[in-house]
């Protein structure tokens, strides 16, 4: 391991940068800097790993080159090319990239060495830590099991998330039964292997710990509904990170045992934090059964409500006209819809009127963490404006008018007026306590909780049917006319 060497205190330096990247993330106006000084810590370590001033392992520099250019053209292209809304598809993806890289790091260290030599068995351990002992195959088994297990897993995730694999629960029989096997079984192979095998004997069990785990992963993200998929994603990051830290002790590198113990602990609070925002317990959602691409039990579908207003772009515009003070919520469907743009012109028309504006931001609106910061940034609406809900939720019963865009589950007062709601508890915006609301929205389906809104019945609300940037351009268009 790195000591005060000059590799030893670079690495430190990039520790630095990692941590001081994370604290500026928690806070929208200094994200952008954060994510910076977190890229520059990792090219730092990236180069301390391969010039290795203490020198030690032989680079084949083809190969380290050929993985550079490759991984980073990938990278890049994707990243470009994403939309907004596939964002969180993405972030899944390069989750279980990571968990594979630290099963390979893994695999590869445990093959290069056993080759020559019984490997960690009881008697050789007495005398040779890097040949074996306990630690190490501990190391080589969680890393293997945690990596594989975040690929598979994020794979699935991804494959929700983004309509390949349908959204609802797929609950296999004895399902639970099936996963304690697939672990005990992948976990024992593994500890067999790394401690008691040799030659071909050692690797197959590993194989088969590989493989448990692989399983194990898809099993156990099948049964969760799509809705909790960011939440399954933040806690696959979380294990990413294990992954990593794993990896590290099996090659002895203290900087990667750092990096990914900080991305385990960052994603197990983003899962805690979601978890709170939606009044769920993280067992509850990994037990899996809650949302899908269907409407749940107990409603959603159109024919459940019988007094419905509605409100079409020139009667939204008549009712913004007189109101002085607005208030903006956004949800997943103006990511779908891409309206920020023109949700962003709404409210400088309306402050050109000398109306107040501002935005309420709900902690799990949308489909990731942030999601609605960053399209608003996006479109540059000033971060002043943006409101989170506890200092916000007050002002709904003094505000003339809340439009609402593409938002459902997060202003659905079943979730504080039901006890038996599946989303009850769930802290909403109070947006029925405004004088007015404007709900854009295409339909009358539900959001992704799959369950009734009674707001769409509220005597102070209008429907406004229509795709959120066509309805808000012909708002806009009214408003600039009048
Ligand atoms: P949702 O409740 O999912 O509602 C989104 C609404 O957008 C839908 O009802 C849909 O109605 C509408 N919509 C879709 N496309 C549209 C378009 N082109 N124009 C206008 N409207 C459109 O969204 P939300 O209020 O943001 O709530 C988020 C949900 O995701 C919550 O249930 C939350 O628990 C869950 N969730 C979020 C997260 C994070 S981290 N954000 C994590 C886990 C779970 P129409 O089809 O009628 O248009």
């Amino acid at each position: 391991m790195e000591g005060f060497t000059p590799a030893g205190l670079l690495y430190l330096v990039a520790t630095f940068l990692f941590i001081l990247g994370i604290k500026r993330l928690s806070k929208v106006r200094t994200a952008r800097s954060g994510n910076q000084l977190a890229a520059v810590g990792m090219l730092l370590a990236i180069v301390v790993t391969l010039v290795r001033p203490e020198g030690g392992i032989d680079l084949d520099w083809t190969t380290v080159i050929a993985g550079l250019l490759l991984g980073g053209a990938v990278g890049g292209v994707m990243a470009k090319r994403v939309e907004m809304t596939g964002m969180p598809e993405l972030v899944a993806l390069f989750n279980g990239f990571g968990g594979l890289a630290s099963t390979f790091v893994a695999v590869t260290e445990f093959w290069g060495r056993f080759g020559s030599a019984t490997i960690g068995s009881p008697a050789d351990a007495a005398g040779d830590v890097v040949l074996g002992g306990g630690v190490w195959a501990i190391a080589i088994v969680l890393s293997v099991l945690i990596g594989t297990v975040t690929f598979t897993g994020s794979l699935v995730a991804m494959g929700k998330l983004s309509g390949k694999i349908s959204g609802n629960p797929v609950i296999l029989p004895a399902r639970h039964l099936l996963t304690s096997v697939l672990l005990i079984g992948g976990i024992a192979a593994g500890v067999y292997g790394t401690l008691y095998c040799e030659g071909n004997t050692a690797v197959l069990m590993v194989g088969l710990l590989a493989l448990g785990a692989g399983l194990f992963g898809i099993i156990s993200v099948l049964p969760i509904g799509g809705a909790d998929m960011p939440v399954v994603v933040s806690l696959l990051n979380s294990y990413s990170g294990l992954a990593a830290s794993m990896a590290g002790f099996v090659i002895g590198n203290s900087l990667l045992i750092v990096a990914g113990a900080l991305v385990g602990a960052a994603g197990l609070i983003l899962t805690t934090v979601m978890c709170k925002a939606m009044n769920r317990s993280l067992g509850n959602v990994l037990v899996g059964g809650f949302g899908g691409d269907a409407p749940a039990a107990g409603g959603g579908g159109a024919d459940e409500y019988t007094s419905v207003k509605s409100a079409g772009p020139e009667e939204s515009a008549m009712i913004l006209e007189s109101a002085t003070s607005v208030i903006i919520i956004p949800g997943y469907g103006m990511a779908v819809a891409q309206a920020q743009h023109v949700v962003k012109e709404l409210g400088e028309e309306l402050e050109r009127r000398g109306c107040e504006v501002r935005y309420a931001i709900h902690p799990v609106a949308g489909r990731m963490p942030g999601h609605m910061n960053v399209l608003l940034a996006e479109s540059d609406v000033p971060y002043e404006q943006l409101w989170e809900l506890e200092r916000i939720n007050g002002d709904f019963k003094t505000t003339d008018v809340t439009v609402i865009v593409g938002a459902n589950d997060v202003v659905n007062p079943e979730a504080i007026e039901n006890p038996q709601s599946p989303i009850a508890g769930m802290p909403i915006l109070n947006a029925h306590e405004s004088g007015t609301v404007l709900m854009i929205k295409r339909s009358l389906s539900p959001g992704y909780a799959g369950i009734k809104n009674p707001l769409f019945e509220r005597d102070n609300t209008y429907m406004c049917f229509g795709d959120g940037k066509a309805f808000l351009q012909d708002v806009v268009t009214e408003l600039k006319e009048s």
